[in-house]
C-alpha cells in the first residue's frame, strides 16, 4: 500500500470515528472498514503546478522582466507553461505574478494570480496561501495533502519526461523531492577573485525545479520563516530541510538551467529551435 492509500486509510477510519450518526457504523468503527475497501475509496493526493512568475530579472539585464521575454517565438513563460500543459497529471497551473502585472495570457487554462512578494520564497508562500485558503472553500482546490510542484518560470527548458520522472520518483515519497544535477566540476571557494580552498564534489548537486511537496508540509515550512523574511530559503527543499525534512533527489537534465545572465537567452534559443 503507498502512501496516499495509507493517506485515505487514516481519513476514513478517522471520519468514521466522528460520525456516530452514520447508519452504516458498527459499534467499533474499525471493524466496518476492511483495507480493500478503504483503498478503493481513497483519495489520491492530486499534483498541482505552481509557477513563481513575479520576478523582474534584475540580472538578465532586459528592459522588460525577463520572464516576458520573447525566445525562439514566444514568451519565456509560455515554452515553461507549454511544458508543465503537456503533463496530464497535473490538475491546475497557478502563476504567481506581481500585482503591477498587467501581462495578458494567451491560454485560458493558466490562472495567474497577482499575489508576487518582495522574494521568490515569498511568492511561492504567497501563492501556496491563497490555493489552500480556496481549497479550504472548495474540495476541487488545493488540499494540504495534495502535491505541488514549484516551478521557476525561468527555467523554461523543462521537458514533460522530467516533470513525470519527478512525479514517479516523488508519489510514493513520504517527503516530496526535486530535479538536481550532481556537481559535474570541481569546486572552489573564491576570496576577492582568488581561490581560498576547493571543496570535495562527490556529495554536492545543483538543486533545479519542479520541486514537489505536500502543499501542507510546504505551506507551513514557509510560514515558520515569516518572520525571518525567509531569510536563507532560496527554493522549495531548504525550506523543507529546515523544518527537519529530507528531500528527495531526482535527477534533472542539464537543459533545465535557470535563464539569468545575457547568454543563457542565446543558448535557451538554440535549444527551444533544435527541438521545433
Ligand atoms: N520570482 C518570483 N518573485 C520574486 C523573485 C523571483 O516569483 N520576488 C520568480 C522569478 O520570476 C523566476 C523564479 O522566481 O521565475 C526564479 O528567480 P530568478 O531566476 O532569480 O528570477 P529573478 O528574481 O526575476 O531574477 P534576478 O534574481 O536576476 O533579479
Ligand atoms: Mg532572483
Amino acid at each position: 500500500m503507498n502512501s496516499n492509500s495509507i493517506v485515505g486509510v487514516l481519513a476514513i477510519l478517522y471520519r468514521r470515528t466522528l460520525n456516530p450518526s452514520d447508519p452504516t457504523d458498527l459499534s467499533d468503527p474499525f471493524a466496518a472498514v476492511s483495507l480493500q475497501d478503504a483503498e478503493i475509496t481513497a483519495p489520491v493526493a492530486r499534483c498541482f503546478a505552481l509557477v513563481p512568475c513575479a520576478g523582474s530579472g534584475s540580472r538578465a539585464g532586459t528592459v522588460m522582466p525577463k520572464q516576458y521575454e520573447l525566445i525562439a517565438g514566444q514568451s519565456m513563460v509560455m515554452h515553461t507553461l507549454n511544458a508543465l500543459l503537456s503533463v496530464s497529471r497535473l490538475e491546475k497551473i497557478v502563476v504567481v505574478v506581481s500585482p503591477t502585472d498587467s501581462h495578458v495570457w494567451p491560454v485560458e487554462t493558466i490562472r495567474p494570480i497577482k499575489c508576487g512578494g518582495a522574494t521568490r520564497a515569498e511568492s511561492v508562500f504567497n501563492g501556496l496561501t491563497q490555493l489552500l485558503a480556496e481549497g479550504e472553500k472548495n474540495p476541487e482546490g488545493v488540499q494540504p495533502s495534495d502535491w505541488i510542484l514549484v516551478h521557476d518560470a525561468a527555467r523554461c527548458l523543462i521537458t514533460d519526461l522530467e516533470i513525470n520522472r519527478l512525479i514517479d520518483a516523488c508519489l510514493d515519497d513520504e517527503v516530496g523531492g526535486l530535479l538536481a544535477l550532481p556537481l559535474p566540476d570541481t569546486l572552489k571557494v573564491a576570496v576577492n577573485g582568488r581561490i581560498s580552498e576547493t571543496l570535495p564534489r562527490q556529495d554536492k548537486w545543483l538543486a533545479q525545479t519542479p520541486q514537489m511537496f505536500r502543499a501542507g508540509a510546504l505551506h507551513a515550512a514557509l510560514l515558520s520563516k515569516v518572520s525571518e523574511n525567509f531569510d536563507g530559503i532560496t527554493d522549495e527543499a531548504s525550506a523543507m530541510e529546515m523544518a527537519g525534512f529530507a528531500p528527495k533527489l531526482v535527477v534533472g537534465s542539464p537543459h533545465n538551467f535557470k535563464v539569468t545572465y545575457p547568454p543563457d537567452f542565446v543558448l535557451a534559443e538554440d535549444l527551444l529551435r533544435s527541438r521545433a
